[in-house]
């Protein structure tokens, strides 16, 4: 789908469907005013007929107004105007998508995103109009033989402004959610990928195609390798698999001789628990446990696509968990790349055995900061559900960076305590520590555990458990944290 800013008059605007607001109760908006008077009132005789009363997302497709330029007028409910912020412009955006797709209409021009919304901008307004059609156009049916819907007309999409006083500005939003879009579908592929297919070669293999594409440097290091550098804990998650594990290292250099940011990816391609076996039931879910490494893919070429000025190494330790004859058992020690040695009392606490190498592999590029992406804990679906992803952190200010960042996006995280209280429950009898601090605070002392590794610089850590796909009737991958990321780096980048 293609997007462009244009500044347009409603009545004027020749278009296969024309996209205007109404507030509840039956208040038009601005653009709506003017095709409402272009029509001799057409639109207000409708409102007081019943046939809309502008509740919050509930849509009205017209079809041929007498004196209009557009072939579809699409009246959208914007709910209460006191109330309209970024949920309710969400919603608003993504029902008018809905309802134009169900059409053969082959572009729309949008006037909602010139509506004002609490608290935001136009850039805002563009930038998550964007992000919303391309969420609602997303499909997944290629594994299918044959498709469940016909693909939809809808190709273009113009966001229109009365006024635009900086075209520029505008037009960065859009190529930010753009490129923001284009790498969540990269990491809602992924995840939705099934484990016999996304294999931890086969993500190496998309990181390859990725640098490539981008001119990224690729690095990625097989069993071997990771051996020589003493990678012991992630080697005892992937032993129990058949599927090679890979070390996937992706550099972007946009700036010169800065210091890196690193991301690291969760890359457990198949998390059947191990010989901690998980109960049958929605196991199939557990395709997911790479979606941290998906969204440090999306990240990665969403930065590069953006050519933002700045490095950003991306780390992807990869492998599946799976018990066999040589899988980790409950008791087993394993030593750490860190030298530090750890008592497997859970195998299904396997992300942070693969993360904590790679925390101490990343030693090496004297990173200004580290972020860790994980579906680490099932305990963070409990305390945040499904809205925000879990934050926690050894430095304030980066977690602060991480915040803001999910504010703007729109794609949120919580933060949680790191006090050095949680440590002691990772109490080992013999070893330097357990890997299970007990069912209490799991998030957290799954955080405690990964803090160990990620002393020598600034650390976060975003566990997406409950963020990264959604379950039920619905089920797919969400592409979530890349719009958090892209707008932490971007933020960085001084953009
Ligand atoms: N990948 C899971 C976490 C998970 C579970 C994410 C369910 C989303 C939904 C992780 O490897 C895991 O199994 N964690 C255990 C840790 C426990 C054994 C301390 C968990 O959360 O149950
Ligand atoms: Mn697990
Ligand atoms: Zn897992």
């Amino acid at each position: 789908m293609e997007f462009s800013i244009k500044r347009s008059s409603p009545e004027k605007q020749r278009s296969a469907c024309a996209i205007v607001g109404v507030f509840e109760t039956r208040r038009l908006t601005d653009a709506a005013q003017r095709l409402d008077q272009a029509t001799d009132g057409y639109l207000s005789d409708l409102l007081k007929r019943g046939d809309m009363e502008g509740k919050l997302a509930t849509t009205l497709m017209l079809s041929s107004v007498p004196g209009l330029s557009c072939e579809r007028l699409l009246l959208v409910g914007l709910g209460k105007e006191k109330e309209f912020g970024d949920k309710a412009y969400r919603d608003a955006v993504r029902a008018a998508v809905k309802a134009v797709k169900a059409t053969g209409a082959r572009e729309a021009v949008l006037y909602l995103s010139d509506v004002p919304v609490k608290k935001r901008d136009a850039g805002w307004r563009a930038e998550q109009a964007v992000l919303v059609a391309m969420e609602v156009m997303y499909r997944f049916d290629h594994l299918k033989s044959s498709r469940d819907e016909p693909a939809p007309a809808l190709a273009r999409m113009l966001l229109a402004y009365d006024k635009v006083s900086d075209k520029a500005d505008l037009e960065a939003a859009v190529a930010r959610g753009v490129a923001i879009a284009l790498g969540m579908n990269l990491a809602r592929d992924l995840g939705n990928l099934p484990g016999n297919i996304c294999t931890p070669t086969y993500l190496a293999d998309q990181a390859q195609s990725l640098a490539k594409a981008h001119g990224l440097g690729l690095e990625v290091l097989d069993q071997d390798e990771m051996e020589r550098l003493g990678m012991g804990s992630l080697l005892s998650v992937a032993k129990g698999s058949d599927q090679p594990p890979r070390f996937i290292v992706m550099k972007y250099n946009g700036a010169r001789k800065e210091r890196p940011i690193v991301l690291v990816g969760k890359g457990i391609t198949f998390d059947s628990g191990g010989i901690s076996l998980k109960p049958a039931a929605e196991m199939d879910e557990m395709k997911y446990d790479m979606c941290g490494a998906a969204s440090v893919l999306g990240t990665m070429q969403a930065i590069a696509q953006l050519a933002l000025p700045l490095n950003v190494i991306g780390i992807i330790p990869t492998c599946e968990n799976l018990p066999n004859g040589r899988a980790n058992k409950p008791g087993d020690i394993v030593t750490s790349m860190s030298g530090q040695t750890i008592e497997v009392l859970n195998t299904d606490a396997e992300g942070r055995l693969i993360l904590c190498d790679a925390l101490t592999y990343v030693e090496r590029f004297e990173p200004a900061a580290v972020v860790d992406i994980a579906t680490l804990t099932g305990a963070c679906v409990i305390a945040l559900g499904h809205v925000a992803s879990g934050l926690l952190a050894n430095k304030q200010s980066l977690a602060k960076e991480l915040l803001d960042a999910g504010e703007v996006s729109g794609d949120r995280c919580w933060q949680m305590p790191l006090w050095d209280e949680y440590q002691e429950l990772l109490k080992s009898n013999f070893a330097d520590m357990a890997n299970i601090g007990g069912r209490a605070g799991g998030t957290i002392t799954a955080a405690a555990f990964l803090s160990r590794f990620a002393k020598k610089y600034d650390w976060a850590h975003l566990d997406i458990a409950g963020t990264a796909w959604k379950s039920g009737k619905e089920k797919g991958g969400t592409g979530r944290p890349v719009p958090l990321l892209v707008h932490f780096l971007a933020a960085r980048a001084g953009k």
